[in-house]
């Protein structure tokens, strides 16, 4: 029995390796916990994929991706290297998979993330917006966090082993922690008390906004700097001696900053007195401040002008930062506050959590389903999917939501030393009993994007078009806008207006956060695959699938 298994999965490892479609093994069950490797290998497929068909190893990036886009595919790999690292212990554990043959997967994925350390563009990204900035510093967290665990799980350990040398994945935390450094330092400039009490600017560049999406970065980067960042004693010259003086002179900047926590509190605090949720219990977009005056003193001046706009990333990647404040704090609100944003969105996908089923069937609905906020039928969307119409900024999103979902989700074993065990027992359990309400909808999701995967293995950006396979492509087609709420600007999808609301001079045109790739399809062509619309399969869809189909893994695999 277990012999078959190992040929198997040795046959999996090796179509990995070969770009073969993987073999399917079933349900695999491992004492009284069930392995589902299908899921498994669906997870590591969707990682080949955007690997063999979009990294370049030779200039160390995914070359069609953007700067912050490529930062976010970071994550996902570093991600998915915690999840390839957890998951394959699991199954040599069954003696069904030998550890020099997932090593070798998780050290080329590895190295491939080595090298996006030289070829992201760090000076082009120092001067982009704070958002921009703050995506760099979660991706080399995550890769520390990974390396660690990785190295700790089978490196530092056991007793039958040579003195412990650790992962040489470890090797890399200096660089990598220099990276997260410099980037958070140059992001919290956009922290400003001077208009609305507090909060992080978006973009200097422009009329000041303060949006949901910045903030959450900031509370998300803030607590895994003190967490997570090793510290880090380089002081190379990435900041100009003039820019931060005190940044440049300063060489010991040490793990466990209390500076990070305070940031990450005050952050937090702002946010959730700032008024940004709107009656479905969703992040809109952000705030304006009405009567600002570029020149003047606006000193005291209010977030008063409330952009409505809804996208799924928004709801995701405070998640992170929650999580993390429980286990700085031992305050489980911060742990029931995620999972509240997580039953709005699941709720504004159109899905009921008690009964686990849409709000309408597709099956047996006469019309197209209908929109609930962000998604219709169950299955998560952003507005601009349905259209084809998502800008490559939009692209990204759903696999952020699933990121930090995943994140928030895996069991929490830290426990800071403050904290009383069987205290901390009753609220992790409470947070894993939670979080596996979520498997049913995670798996309605997953059936659904699995059907947009093309001939080569690439996920589509519409998931919800796999769900509705009755539906001719034709009438999917024809399926466009989605109501966009009153008082909402898609900036993100169709740029930043050129209106004294947004930027400083609207005679110039702005080009300010619109550096997307050309497109290289017709936007309404009629096409038998909904999903070659608009952009069509990328990178970033393709991220999105990943994370979808790790999310699932994750949360299957809790008690
Ligand atoms: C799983 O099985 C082992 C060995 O059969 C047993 O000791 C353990 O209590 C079981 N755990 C659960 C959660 O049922
Ligand atoms: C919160 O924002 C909404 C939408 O802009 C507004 O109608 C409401 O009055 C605001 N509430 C507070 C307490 O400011």
């Amino acid at each position: 029995m277990f012999v078959r298994w190992g040929v198997t999965l040795l046959a999996l490892a090796v179509a990995v390796n070969a770009a073969a479609v993987p073999p399917r093994p079933q349900v695999l069950l491992v004492g009284n916990s069930s392995l589902d490797t299908e899921l498994f290998g669906d997870t590591l497929d969707a990682l080949r994929v955007m690997q063999n068909e979009y990294f370049e190893s030779w200039i160390g990036t995914w070359p069609t991706a953007i700067d912050w886009t490529a930062a976010v595919m970071g994550t996902q790999v570093a991600g998915a290297l915690y999840s390839l690292s957890e998951g394959f212990e699991a199954l040599r554990t069954s003696h069904i998979y030998e550890f020099s043959m997932s090593e070798n997967l998780i050290s080329l994925y590895f190295t491939q993330l080595v090298s996006f350390y030289f070829g992201q563009d760090a000076l082009s990204l120092r001067a982009q917006a704070y958002d921009d900035m703050l995506w760099v510093v979660l991706g080399w967290l995550d890769a520390i966090k990974f390396a660690k665990d990785h190295s700790k799980a089978h490196f530092e350990a056991g007793p039958s082993q040579r003195p412990a040398q650790g992962w040489y994945g470890t090797t890399w935390f200096p660089a990598f922690a220099h990276r997260a450094r410099i980037f958070w330092h140059l992001a919290s400039v956009g922290w400003d008390t001077k208009l609305c009490g507090g909060g992080m600017n978006w973009n200097p560049r422009l009329m000041p906004y303060k949006n949901a999406i910045t903030n959450e970065l900031y509370i998300s980067a803030s607590t895994a700097m003190y967490l997570h960042f090793p510290g880090d004693d380089n002081s190379s010259p990435f900041i100009a001696k003039g820019e931060e003086p005190e940044l440049a002179l300063n060489t010991n900047w040490p793990p466990h900053d209390p500076k990070y926590r305070i940031a990450a509190l005050d952050g937090h605090r702002w946010l959730q007195s700032s008024n940004m949720t709107n009656r479905q219990g969703l992040y809109v977009d952000g705030f304006h401040i009405s009567g600002y005056k570029p020149g003047d003193d606006n000193s005291g001046k209010k977030c008063d002008e409330r952009d409505e706009m809804v996208y799924t990333y928004n709801q995701g990647v405070l998640l992170t930062g929650l999580r993390h404040l429980y286990t700085i704090t031992g305050e489980p609100k911060y742990l029931e506050e995620g999972q509240q944003l997580i039953r709005s969105t699941i709720r504004a996908t159109g899905w009921n959590i008690e009964s686990n089923l849409p709000f309408e069937n597709p099956a047996t609905a006469k019309s197209f389903p209908p929109w609930h906020g962000l998604g219709r039928a169950g299955v998560l969307e952003d507005a601009c999917d349905a259209s084809g119409t998502c800008s490559q900024d939009a692209q990204t999103f759903k696999g952020i939501w699933m990121h930090h979902f995943t994140t928030f989700c895996i069991p929490l074993v830290e426990r800071l030393a403050t904290m009383t065990p069987g205290v901390h027992t009753r609220h992790v359990n409470s947070h894993i009993a939670s979080c596996k309400e979520y498997e049913a909808w995670l798996r309605h999701n997953v059936n659904a994007a699995r059907n947009t995967k093309d001939r080569d293995g690439k996920f589509g950006m519409w998931w919800t078009a796999g769900l509705l396979r009755d539906v001719t492509a034709f009438d999917l087609n024809v399926v466009t806008d989605v109501p966009k709420p009153d008082g909402a600007t898609d900036y993100r999808n169709e740029g930043v207006p050129n209106t004294h609301l947004w930027v400083l001079t609207p005679t110039v045109s702005s080009s300010e956060d619109r550096k997307q790739r050309p497109m290289t399809r017709k936007r309404d062509a009629l096409v038998s695959d909904v999903n070659d619309r608009g952009r069509g399969r990328t990178v970033e869809t393709q991220s999105g699938g990943l994370a979808l189909l790790r999310a699932l893994w994750e949360i299957s695999r809790l008690p």
